[in-house]
């Protein structure tokens, strides 16, 4: 069996990853230092696998607390990198605490590549990395336009070191892999997004609002040049995106890839308004929701979809579900994770 090192194996998108690299038949272990979720999450993948994933409670910016891990693991063949802070408002107010904590990790991280001699390494990056990007659907090679935040600046950088770091290391593999906007739920609603900071992405807001915890939600803004005036996103089902990650590492793998340095857009590769988004929701789960329309958020880009096809040929990789899945998904998430707490 192959062992894979998933860092923030406990958050959101590492967790389902988890679940699609077991049933793939990965073993697997994780590091997560609970800073954006909790250990629960280790019970919610083993009813679903029915595998008890080993999590060390470790900070990725501490080298040597690191190390301890590929000195316990001397067969790590390769490393799927999620730990990193992700809310793009805090990283406004909080540049320093993003850039220590985002690129310390990475950096701690490829240091024991280079010195536990590991073989692969994935990235997750950000569809955010193109910014306002002039040309639409995003392909691999659409030129980034400045960073719209110090987050979306971590995912630039740390694509940049991650590049030189191949050039230097050519018997390792880098796949980069930018996403675009994550959404839903594994199908079981066992296990699914449950941030410990305040939701601010849509789905988990529009879930939210419908079970109550807000009054109402506002869709910013009905004044933009798209279909019905809001923005249009490519939502991707998290699940879609954890098949991404089991596809790539089997790629490196196998070594099907032609350099040691590769980057895929994963989205469905088709555009969603914010209002239609909303629509899906009602529609699947027969609900109204209290919106309201209100002004443009600052910062929000009009529209960004992916091109999806250099993963289609290279991984073999197809997004299977829609954002009707996500939203059925995400609110049988929403439906259990508060009856759990109530
Ligand atoms: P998440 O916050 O749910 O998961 C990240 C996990 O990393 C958390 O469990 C957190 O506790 C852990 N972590 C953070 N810093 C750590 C550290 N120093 N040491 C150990 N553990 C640490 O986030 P997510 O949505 O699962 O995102 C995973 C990755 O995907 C992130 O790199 C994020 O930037 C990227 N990404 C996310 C989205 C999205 O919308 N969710 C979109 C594009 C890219
Ligand atoms: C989606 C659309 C909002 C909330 C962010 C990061 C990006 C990436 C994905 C990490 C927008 C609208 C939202 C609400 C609304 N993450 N909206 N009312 O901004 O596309 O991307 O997550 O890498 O870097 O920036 O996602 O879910 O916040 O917004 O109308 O209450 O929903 O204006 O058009 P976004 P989002």
């Amino acid at each position: 069996m192959t062992k894979v090192l998933v860092s923030g194996g406990c958050g959101y998108i590492g967790s389902h990853t988890i679940v699609d690299l077991i049933d793939n038949g990965f073993e697997v272990v994780s590091v997560d230092n609970y800073l954006n979720s909790d250990k629960n999450v280790l019970d919610g993948i083993e009813a679903i696998t029915g595998k008890r994933v080993n999590n060390y409670d470790v900070d990725l910016t501490d080298l040597e607390g690191t190390r301890d891990i590929f000195r316990e693991n001397e067969d790590i063949a390769g490393i799927i990198h999620f730990a990193a802070l992700k809310s793009v408002n805090e990283s406004v107010s909080k540049p320093l605490e993003y850039f220590k904590n985002n690129l310390n990790s990475l950096l701690n991280l490829l240091q024991c590549v280079k010195d536990y001699d590991v073989k692969h390494f994935i990235f997750s990056s950000s569809c955010s990395v193109y910014g306002n990007a002039d040309e639409l659907p995003v392909t691999e090679t659409t030129p980034w336009a400045e960073a719209e935040s110090p987050y979306a600046r971590t995912k630039q950088m740390g694509e940049n070191i991650l590049k030189d770091f191949s050039h230097a290391n050519p018997s390792t593999n880098i796949v980069v892999l930018r996403y675009f906007n994550p959404a839903g739920a594994h199908e079981s609603a066992l296990i699914g997004e449950a941030p410990i900071v305040v939701a601010s992405n849509l789905v988990p807001v529009i879930t939210e609002t419908a079970i109550g915890k807000r009054d109402e939600m506002k869709v910013f803004g009905d004044d933009y040049e798209t279909r019905d005036g809001s923005c249009i996103r490519d939502y991707i089902h998290v699940m879609d995106l954890a098949n991404a990650h089991t596809k790539s590492m089997e790629y490196a793998v196998e070594s099907r890839n032609a350099s040691n340095y590769e980057i895929f857009n994963l989205g469905i590769g088709e555009g969603v308004t914010v209002l239609e988004a909303i629509h899906a929701f009602e529609k699947v789960t027969g609900k109204q929701l209290n919106y309201k329309i209100a002004g443009r958020r600052e910062g929000d880009v009009i529209a960004i979809y992916a091109n999806n096809q250099n993963a289609a040929q290279k991984l073999g990789w197809q997004p299977s579900r829609n954002i009707e899945d996500i939203m059925k998904t995400a609110w049988s998430w929403e439906l259990r994770r508060t009856a759990v707490h109530s």
